[in-house]
């Protein structure tokens, strides 16, 4: 996002170069948590620190435009500076902002917002815009993906290394996970250490790497499906697992490559719950707001945005397990909801006909970028895509059909900002709200609301 004045002047090259220790203000901080400051007009980005203190880093990485440094003191601490919770802050790749309070950490996800849309949207003047809290700040995560990697007799258990992506930082706990969950990470260690340990030989387990998923959805109880190479080897690791802890396990292959998913012949392990009113069907691969209490806050701006009344005809794209489509159907409105997954579709197909007794819901089981957006007549269009983004196509269909109302929700600043862009000057933003799903990360989500005239 940085975009500082270029320098290629010998001598201030020389300043940043590699190992070059540097005294400097941390004047913010940037997306992703990243203090910021400037060597002779250089940007360099400094991790672990908060604005207004002055640091003493190392540079380690050396880019034409920008550098990367290492915290080596803080020699004067900001008033937002507080004891991160976590012993392994600062080397986990999971937290960015334990270091600071919660207000501080909401103002650099205020700035982050504010700085995307200014950058890469090209909207001025948003400097209303504040942060809203929407969770508690710890023990929130109702789901979690940690890394295993069983090497020399000896298993890692964690999330990956801050620095050195390719290394697991070993955990027993991690403090912004749902504690009842949390509370059984060292039992699954266990477990899933012995299930490797007396693997049969024709796995031939040299070093090997997987997955661990986990998810627990009140009132329901803790979930897990492991993932590793080659399938069969996961399938016997899950019901190792399961046997030696009695959490119920799926499983599914896994490579660097290719994102998690079940395999064809693995249970897919259904939870139920009562959410916003609707009672809902959810299979172990589908999505479901990591912080489902907070995700409140999220879902009420979406349908204040919208205002969805009776036989309002709207589009919710990227419906998932079709919450945001119930609320729209329970107001009367005539829903098109777009989910591309076949199983996340059958559980919103599912919890569309058990909660939805006034206006109606047509699933269309497509990715959205093959949708035609213009064949259900939308006047307001609701956005929830993945952390990408939309595809051109998309943005192209929403502005090519009848909709005059986009709500868009983001988790990703950036993309969000970039799509603001592609959509063009047709569109208005009127509003747009930032919320604090996940604290001590630097992860922000958004609401943009954006308009057009009657068309
Ligand atoms: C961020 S989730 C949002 C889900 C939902 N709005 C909610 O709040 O629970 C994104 C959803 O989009 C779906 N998805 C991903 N790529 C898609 C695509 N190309 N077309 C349609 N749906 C897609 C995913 O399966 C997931 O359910």
């Amino acid at each position: 996002m940085e975009s500082g004045p270029l320098l290629g002047v010998v001598p201030v090259i020389a300043q940043a170069a590699l190992e070059t220790t540097i005294e400097a203000p941390i004047q913010r901080l940037a997306y992703g948590g990243e203090g910021v400051t400037h060597v002779d007009g250089l940007v360099v980005f400094v991790p672990w620190t908060a604005p207004g203190e002055k640091v003493r880093a190392t540079v380690v990485e050396r880019h034409p435009r920008y550098a990367r440094a290492r915290l080596d003191a803080v020699l004067e601490p900001s008033a937002a500076r507080v004891e991160p919770r976590c012993p392994v802050f600062g080397r986990c790749g999971g937290c960015q902002l334990q270091h600071l309070t919660a207000v501080a950490q909401r103002e650099a996800k205020t700035q982050a917002v504010i700085d995307a849309m200014e950058r890469i949207g090209g909207q001025p003047a948003l400097g209303r815009l504040a942060c809203e809290p929407a969770s508690s700040d710890w023990q929130y995560r109702e789901r979690a993906v940690v890394s295993w990697c069983w090497a020399d007799d000896e298993l890692e258990l964690g999330y990956h290394h801050t620095d050195e992506p390719d290394r697991i930082v070993s955990i027993d706990r991690c403090p912004i996970v749902d504690d009842r969950m949390d509370s059984q990470l060292p039992t699954l260690r266990i477990a899933l250490e012995g299930a490797l340990r007396d693997a049969p030989a024709t796995f031939e387990l040299g070093a090997t790497e997987g997955r661990l998923a986990l998810r627990r959805l009140p009132p329901g109880s803790t979930q897990a499906a492991l993932f590793a190479d080659p399938v069969d080897l996961a399938r016997y690791l899950a019901c190792e697992v399961q046997e030696k802890t009695d959490i119920e396990t799926t499983w599914g292959g896994w490579s660097a490559e290719s994102r998690l998913a079940l395999a064809r012949d693995a249970p897919r392990l259904t939870s139920r719950f009562r959410h916003r009113g609707f009672d809902l069907r959810c299979g172990f691969d589908s999505f479901v707001q990591a912080n489902l209490s907070g995700a409140d806050r999220l879902y009420d701006a979406v349908i204040e945005a919208a205002q969805p009344r009776p036989d309002a005809r709207i589009i919710d794209a990227y419906a998932g397990i079709g919450v945001i489509t119930c609320e729209f159907a329970a107001a009367g409105a005539l829903v098109t909801a777009i989910e591309a997954n076949p199983g996340t579709a059958s559980d919103l197909r599912a919890n569309a006909h058990a909660n939805v007794t006034t206006g109606s819901v047509h699933v269309l089981e497509l990715p959205a970028d093959r949708v035609e957006w213009a064949r259900p007549r939308p006047e307001i269009v609701v956005l929830n895509p993945p952390r990408g983004g939309c595809p051109k196509r998309v943005l192209a269909g929403i502005s090519a059909s009848s909709a005059k109302r986009l709500v868009y929700v983001a988790c990703d600043p950036t993309t969000l900002a970039r799509d603001v862009r592609r959509l063009g000057t047709g569109w208005t933003l009127e509003s747009l709200r930032a919320f604090d799903l996940f604290p001590q990360t630097a992860h922000v989500e958004t609401v943009a609301v954006l308009s057009r005239p009657q068309r």
